[in-house]
């Protein structure tokens, strides 16, 4: 059983101290470990001696637990309970102004040669790393409760899942994953007394000092986000926010499983996971990487526009997809999370109404705004602000303020089984077979709605040379494009050469890998205006996908330099009135732009040196000269 509930007496019973008022001095509350597995044990009792918590608590993953932990929340300060008419179950957290993103400058790979981590990533060498953080984290959780969370990521039992133990001093932190996960004893069952565990080990970095009021929202100035591809180890210290801190989420899945990944011949992928059912009732499975806040959580829920009726999408997951070449020769994959880490601002009903669904309750929203009623507000929730609410600071706020209400990276927390779109093989651990990758990035010209790649090792040469304009989803400059292979920039683990050469030679394995195919949603007309129209009208590029991945000898394409790309014909508008010259501009290929483009790719494949598989620059070569003879 659990010992949350009995931590404290167990501990204390014959003790007289006033329990963790003077942490600094005393031994922890020894919680009785619920565990069986030696070295889960043995890492836990290290990490007590390095942080020095107060108490310590094995989390069991029970609705009691989190219920208790979000009363503890809100009492500190650090979550307001919404309106349980309006929002049952849902609450508010504002983090600090300087923790609202990943940030990706602080994020490390302490591999330990340089050129592992390769041009693409920070590196720090494992011993100086280990030196830092041994530092900053002796001490750091004094006067706090340190949570243990034995996690999943993926389907307990799935033969495409692994387990992870984050220790934190952040009770965000532990309903987030709760939600985010599979979280608690059951997971404890499955590792055993031998099973192994990726240690994910977080801290705000910020140890309580006697006499002082805690702050509703700690963190440190200083933040390192810390990752030893070696020894699959994560040290994460002083932030408290999303990515930097649920560590089963971009630190483990995917930096870390992408070394595990490339060991074992599979793939940790940012990508989310469709099914796509035709109206006579044949379905296949897409993959679809989108850099941060560039739409994956919008199409892993969109909706068919009234004029494709009987199309329809369901939802295996909207942000990481780990897949498995099988004997059969498919791609499986499955979605190793629980729930949904959410952009708020910009949805609405119009534009996600399965989000919006998936909202209505048990959810917790981080950096949107509170109306008067108690509710949420974000920028694009309703046509009509509200006239007056709480800005994500906390400051009074009207539409007339001059300011955003809700930070631009305000995100949602919320069960996956909210989402009134969730495939009925979500959680099924075999995982679902893909049979097209999509790639697509935020790119204001250049780029076409939509083109395929005429093999494998094009539709790497497309991946790897993805661009898109950064978000907020990072700390730092908003708009500017640059070379996001992959979706993955901030997320491969290794060298991203490496990691070229493992997607070609994992294709190269299977007699059918999937069709690839680029994408983008975000051209600009000459007044600035999005080209296409987006969101469920995406559908429409996905019909053709599905026309080709089910028909490929069809006559349903042309050619273009790129590889195949859908004439207007091809493509069902039905419904949308759109020009010819309109098409035109939005399936343009134009052959300045695009030395331009190139220029800027062999820049980025120069910075690889030997690391770039050849296969990439022999592409390159016959875009160039396919643009040459046009
Ligand atoms: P992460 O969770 O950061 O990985 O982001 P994501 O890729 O899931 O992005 P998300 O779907 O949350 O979309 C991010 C922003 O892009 C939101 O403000 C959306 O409203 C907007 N967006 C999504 N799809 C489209 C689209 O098709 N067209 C346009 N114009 N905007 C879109
Ligand atoms: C992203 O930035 O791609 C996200 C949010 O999905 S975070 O969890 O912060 O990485
Ligand atoms: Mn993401």
């Amino acid at each position: 059983m659990a010992s949350s509930s009995h931590e404290h007496k167990a501990a204390h019973s014959d003790c007289n101290c006033t329990c963790g008022s003077d942490a600094q001095s005393h031994e922890p509350e020894l919680a009785a470990t619920p565990s069986k597995n030696s070295a889960l044990n043995a890492w836990v009792e290290k990490i007590t001696d390095l942080c020095k918590p107060a108490r310590i608590q094995w989390c069991d993953g029970s609705q009691a637990e989190y219920d208790r932990l979000c009363a503890e929340m809100v009492a500190a300060g650090t979550l307001t309970p919404l309106n349980p008419a309006l929002r049952p179950g849902s609450f508010l957290a504002r983090s600090t102004e300087n923790d609202v993103a990943r940030v990706e400058e602080r994020t490390f790979i302490c591999s330990a040669r340089k050129e592992d981590a390769g041009p693409t990533n920070n590196w720090l060498a494992p011993d100086q790393a280990r030196e830092t953080l041994s530092k900053l984290f002796d001490g750091c959780m004094a006067g706090r409760t340190m949570y243990v969370i034995p996690f999943s990521m993926g389907p307990l039992g799935s033969d495409i899942s692994h387990i992870g133990v984050e220790i934190t001093d952040s009770p965000y932190v532990v309903v987030s994953m709760r939600t985010m996960t599979r979280m608690g004893n059951a997971v404890l069952d499955v590792l055993g007394e031998k099973g192994e565990f990726v240690p994910c080990l977080h801290s705000v970095g910020a140890p309580l000092v006697e006499g002082q009021k805690d702050t509703a929202w700690p963190c440190n100035d200083t933040k390192y986000i810390c990752h030893f591809p070696e020894t699959s180890e994560i040290w994460s210290f002083g932030s408290g926010y999303g990515g930097n801190a649920l560590l089963g989420k971009k630190c483990f899945a995917l930096r870390i499983a992408s070394n595990m990944a490339r060991r074992e011949k599979w793939l940790a992928e940012h990508m989310l996971i469709v099914g796509l059912e035709s109206p006579a009732g044949k379905k296949i499975y897409v993959a679809a990487a989108f850099p941060s806040a560039c739409g994956k959580t919008n199409l892993a829920m969109a909706v068919a526009p009234a004029a494709l009726s009987g199309w329809k999408v369901t939802t295996i997951g909207d942000d990481i997809a780990w897949i498995k070449p099988k004997a059969d020769g498919k791609f499986y994959a499955i979605n190793p999370e629980a729930g949904l880490f959410g952009v708020a601002p910009g949805t609405s009903e119009k534009t996600n109404p399965n989000a919006m669904a998936a909202l209505t309750r048990d959810c917790i929203f981080t950096n949107v705004a509170l109306t008067e009623d108690g509710d949420v507000w974000w920028e694009g929730m309703t046509d009509t602000p509200p006239a007056r609410a709480t800005d994500w600071k906390g400051q009074p706020w009207t539409p007339e303020s001059g300011r955003v209400a809700a930070h631009p990276n305000a995100r949602f927390t919320a069960p996956a089984t909210n989402c009134p779109s969730l495939d009925a093989a979500w959680d099924d651990p075999a995982g679902v077979p893909i049979s097209a990758f999509l790639f697509g990035g935020r790119r204001p010209t250049t780029v076409p709605l939509v083109t395929q790649a005429a093999s494998w090792d094009d539709g790497v040469y497309m991946a790897a040379t993805l661009g898109s304009e950064t978000t907020p989803a990072a700390a730092g400059a908003v708009g500017v494009v640059r070379r996001d292979p992959f979706a993955m920039k901030p997320f491969c683990g290794y060298n991203i050469g490496d990691y070229f050469a493992h997607w070609i030679e994992t294709g190269s394995k299977v007699a059918a890998p999937p069709a690839i195919f680029a994408v983008n949603w975000f051209r600009l007309d000459a007044q600035k205006k999005f080209l296409w129209p987006g969101y469920s009208d995406n559908l429409r590029v996905l019909k053709w996908v599905f026309e080709r991945v089910t028909n490929p000898t069809g006559d349903n394409h042309g050619k273009v330099a790129l590889g195949l790309a859908p004439r207007k014909q091809d493509i069902d508008l039905t419904g949308l009135a759109l020009s010819d010259e309109r098409f035109a501009e939005l399936m343009k290929l134009d052959s300045s732009e695009w030395q331009t483009e190139i220029n800027s790719q062999s820049e980025f494949f120069d910075s690889l040196g030997s690391h770039l598989p050849t296969q990439l620059r022999a592409t390159q070569q016959a875009v160039l000269k396919a643009f040459e003879t046009k």
